[in-house]
């Protein structure tokens, strides 16, 4: 079935699958590797290219590594089938499917889905921006040449200079014009076909990247960074490392703001959600390793310290290091254009949030809702554009804060207050479960609620600390 053609699902014997909203049929997906491309598509983005290696080199290498894998193992998936089934069976947007589930004060659980996306795309927008830029600087070499008079390397000046002032709000405002461009056209023509395109082209640069990195000269040494984890490390740090893992789990996952709750809204009934999961925590989760092996061998290849540069990591360090290496102009160009098109496809699904919420509740045209949210998310974000400590302040707040907070309400709506509805939609497509219904549904229950409520604690206490410190000081800078 052509994808771009909505009228064709509608007619062609789909109708059982096409719910209503205020503005008439609910689109679906037209096809299911379209649902697990637009999924994989929201989850790979920049949580696994920007923000993976700078929380692998802040937290000590292979052992933010092993705890990373273990959390999206066997935090990530379980809680992925939470949103699942809220989606599936509601068929609703965030907001309308938490209302459904739950009544009374839940429904601000739905509201704060909404918010959170709010203040992710926001900055994510920002970062998105400089990737864009970073093309450009790639092509033109903006960011090779020899150090300042005060040893400070072209790469980080370069950054220093686009990261932030009217450079960074241009490029914010060209992210966020592409975002709503895109999502203006819809589930099918517009998300659906644009991730079909993206995914693939991901993968397959990401690949031919990965071979190329194995050829330098840094390649062993970083392998066994990134891969030989050191259990004295994790045992001595675990108190900075749990909420690390569990922050980047949810962000890379795209989990506890809702996004898989709309995507499965956007699903029909005969789908065996386990096995969709399944796909898209594995998809993600080899991205993620794929990038570590690109970024690594290129770091240790040009001697940059991989834990140096916070949320500059790709920017200065890789961008430091691509000055360094053969063929680096070229190779800069690809990486920070698949980066870019990893981004936009994860931005969709962040907006879509948003939008969804707008169409079915208040009955606005898909291109109006689009508009506003987009416009109302570009000044959201343009603070960030004034120094990069707000990047800290905002992605602190929504990884390690916001994110677990939507997904320890989510479970114990689900999971405790809904555990029968919720078991019966998940069996839909997948036939009986037998006793791996009751097992996920314990696992939910109890060790999953426990550790993100931990390691939600650990993350408030890092944030104060933000708050008192960093950001006090930059407060007191102004
Ligand atoms: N998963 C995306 C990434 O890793 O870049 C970011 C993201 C998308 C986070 C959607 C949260 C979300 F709801």
């Amino acid at each position: 079935m052509d994808p771009a053609n909505i009228d064709d699902l509608i007619g062609g014997g789909a109708e059982e699958t096409c719910r209503m909203s205020a503005e008439g049929v609910r689109e679906t997906w037209s096809t299911r590797i379209g649902f697990i491309l637009a999924a994989v598509g929201s989850a790979v983005g920049l949580g696994n290219i920007w923000r993976f290696p700078f929380q692998v080199g802040q937290e000590g290498g292979a052992a933010f590594m092993i705890m990373y894998l273990a959390f999206v193992v066997l935090i990530g998936f379980p809680a992925m089938l939470v949103e699942f089934v809220v989606g599936r069976k509601t068929g609703l947007n965030t907001v309308g499917a938490i209302r459904e589930f739950a009544g009374g004060a839940w429904k601000y659980l739905g509201g704060l889905f909404v918010f959170i996306g709010f203040v992710i795309l926001s900055y994510y927008s920002v970062v998105g921006g400089w990737v864009m830029r970073y093309i450009v600087g790639s092509a033109t070499g903006g960011y090779v040449g020899p150090p300042a008079a005060d040893g400070t390397p072209q790469a980080a000046q370069y950054f220093g200079k686009i990261a932030v002032g009217w450079d960074a709000l241009f490029f914010h405002a060209l992210f966020m014009l592409v975002v709503v461009a895109i999502v203006a056209l819809g589930v099918q023509r517009g998300i659906e076909l644009g991730v079909k395109i993206m995914v693939p082209a991901i993968i397959a640069i990401f690949g031919v990247l990965a071979v190329y990195a194995f050829t330098l000269s840094g390649a062993a040494e970083a392998y066994s960074y990134y891969l030989s984890p050191d259990l004295g490390y994790l045992l001595e740090n675990w108190q900075s490392i749990v909420p690390a893992a569990a922050g980047q789990g949810f962000f890379t996952l795209s989990l506890g703001m809702g996004v898989m709750i709309t995507y499965a809204s956007y699903l029909s009934e005969d789908e065996n959600l386990a096995i969709d999961g399944g796909s898209i925590v594995v998809f993600n989760t080899g991205i993620s390793i794929l990038t570590g092996l690109i970024v690594f061998p290129i770091l240790f290849s040009a001697d940059v310290d991989p834990g140096d540069p916070g949320a500059g990591a790709i920017f200065v360090s890789v961008a430091e290091a691509l000055g360094g290496i053969p063929l680096g102009e070229l190779v800069g160009v690809l990486f920070f254009g698949t980066v870019a098109i990893a981004a936009l496809s994860s931005a969709i699904s962040l907006i879509e949030v948003v939008v969804s919420y707008a169409i079915d509740e208040f009955g606005v045209d898909r291109l109006t809702a689009t508009a506003i949210v987009g416009a109302a998310i570009f000044v959201l974000g343009a603070p960030v554009t004034y120094d990069t400590v707000m990047v800290d302040l905002y992605d602190i707040l929504a990884a390690k804060i916001l994110l677990l907070t939507g997904g320890i309400l989510l479970i114990v709506l689900v999971a405790w207050l809904s555990a029968d509805e919720a078991l019966e939609e998940l069996e839909k497509g997948v036939g009986r479960l037998g006793s791996n219904g009751i097992v996920w549904l314990w696992v939910v229950r109890v060790p999953v609620l426990i550790v993100l409520v931990v390691s939600l604690a650990l993350g408030v206490i890092e944030y104060a600390d933000f708050l008192t410190g960093d950001f006090a000081e930059f407060l007191g800078n102004l």
